[in-house]
């Protein structure tokens, strides 16, 4: 991935430098670029690049499409940065002016999207290349001037440095990213933002009666880990908020199990585990004063003569007994005794985000998470948080009228609903069950929206990194 710089003017170096033009702009192009652009249908559309070549010595200028000048927000800024960094991989420097661009966006903000747009829109993951594709681009410099750009650039840089950690766990295999690798990778990420950690091993995890992560873990040869990371803003915190993410390093679907092609991308059933994280990373950057904890369950969901059967019953870590009578129903099973566990803990709000549910999808498509919950202001903040930073959500019921379908005629719930509608909400539901009474409590459902088929603007093919910024967001204007 290229580096970022940051400067006031475009850098000597610099062999391709943006001209960000609005679609209603069009008419202020010289003839002869007006002419270039007609030729090969650039019409200043969001995602549109032209390379217009100028005389030698000088830069390629490259023509930004935006879309209409009306429409300018920061998400048009990060997916225009998005679309220049893919377009100038033949250059080796190349300079960004991108956030100069008068706009309604804040100067700060503006620096802050493209940075983001620039360093995401590149990301890729070539870890498992025995050869990784040799990079032409070296160095990007965003261009700014005036107060607090410099901070600005800053903060997009250690946003695209968490969102990267996310992307990378989530795109790493199961094979190699086990419970206890997941941990080691998360140590070293921690201590390098200040963060503190503790890793709880398979005794430390029975001693506090995680039924549930157990129940998982049963027919797995990798042991499981429960991650607790703390946040502490210096000074007096403003109130504190709880993240819990579903850590499945791979999901078999356990003896109840999943297809050949259902199983496919299942490496990606970490992806909340890795989004908080990520969240967690970023807290120090931004500068919050909200204190933080994280809470990740970590097991794959695998067989062995071991594994938990359709029909056994654990007790969950607050006492309640789950009846299994599907065990590819798993992320439900480790976060209930997350959720037990930090609602102990009083917090002001608990958000889960998990790759809880392929209805989801069904429902919203891969672009949309879907968010639940019992606090109408906890979720409305989430919902402004997810507007600022373009992750995509979308509120859904969790309806008292299906809660029966989690009734058990043996235990006290079973893991499943009575059929396949409305499968995200009876998953809600069910963690609801684990949630103390009266807790502000949300949960976003990743489903396909934690992996991607293919680019498009911040997002790159594979794990999206989605939840990493707007968790962030939301503790650090917590209150
Ligand atoms: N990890 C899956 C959900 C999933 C599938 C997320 C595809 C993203 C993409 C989860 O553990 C699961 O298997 N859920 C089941 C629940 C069902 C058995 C009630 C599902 O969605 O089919
Ligand atoms: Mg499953
Ligand atoms: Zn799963």
């Amino acid at each position: 991935m290229p580096r970022l710089t940051f400067s006031s003017s475009v850098p000597r170096a610099a062999s391709a430098v943006d001209l960000p033009i609005a679609s209603d702009d069009m008419e202020t192009l010289n003839p002869d670029r007006a002419r270039a652009a007609e030729l090969s249908g650039f019409e200043g559309k969001l995602g549109q690049t032209l390379h217009l070549p100028g005389p030698a010595d000088e830069p390629v200028t490259v023509l930004v499409g935006l879309g209409e000048r009306a429409d300018l927000t920061a998400d048009v800024l990060r997916r225009a940065a998005a679309a220049y960094i893919r377009s100038i991989s033949k250059h080796q420097a190349a300079a960004c002016t991108l956030a100069e661009e008068p706009s309604p966006v804040d100067a700060g903000d503006a620096v802050e999207a493209v940075a983001i747009g620039l360093g995401l829109g590149s990301y890729s993951y070539t870890d498992q290349k025995s050869k990784p594709p040799a990079e032409t681009l070296r160095r990007v410099t965003v261009v700014a001037r005036g107060s607090g750009t410099k901070a600005a650039f800053t903060r997009g840089e250690a946003a695209v440095e968490a969102v990267s950690l996310a992307r990378d766990l989530t795109n790493e295999p199961g094979g190699s990213l086990t419970p206890v690798a997941f941990a080691a990778k998360a140590k070293k990420a921690c201590s390098a933002a200040g963060l503190k950690l503790a890793v709880w091993d398979e005794k430390r995890i029975a001693k506090e009666k995680f039924g549930g992560l157990l129940a998982v873990n049963q027919g797995s040869t990798h042991k499981p880990r429960f991650l607790v990371i703390d946040y502490t803003p210096s000074g007096r915190a403003k109130g504190s908020v709880a993240l819990v993410g579903k850590g499945i390093t791979f999901d078999s679907g356990g003896l109840s199990i999943k297809s050949g092609a259902g199983m496919m991308t299942m490496k990606i059933d970490m992806a909340g585990g890795a989004a908080v994280l990520g969240a967690m990373t970023l807290l120090p950057a931004l500068g919050s004063k909200t204190a933080a904890t994280a809470y990740i369950p970590l097991t794959d969901n695998m067989i062995n003569g071991q594994a938990q059967r359709p029909g056994d019953v654990f007790a969950a870590r607050n006492g309640k007994t789950v009846e299994v009578l599907n065990t590819d129903a798993e992320g439900r099973l480790v976060l209930a005794d997350a959720l037990s566990y930090a609602s102990e803990k009083k917090h002001d709000a608990i958000i889960d985000i998990a790759t809880l549910t392929g209805a989801v999808s069904a429902a919203l498509g891969s672009a949309y998470a879907g968010l639940m919950g019992t606090s109408d202001e906890l979720m409305s903040a989430i919902e402004a948080s997810a507007e600022q930073t373009g992750e995509k959500l979308w509120r859904l019921p969790l309806p008292t009228e299906y809660r029966s379908q989690l009734d058990s005629p043996i235990a006290d719930v079973k893991n499943i609903g009575a059929g396949p509608y409305g499968g995200a909400l009876t998953a809600g539901l069910f963690l609801k069950e684990f949630v103390s009474e009266g807790q502000a409590w949300a949960h976003i459902d990743l489903g396909l929206s934690a992996m991607a088929d293919t680019d498009d603007g911040v997002v790159a093919k594979g794990g999206t990194g989605f939840g990493v910024r707007v968790l962030a967001d939301l503790v650090a204007n917590w209150g």
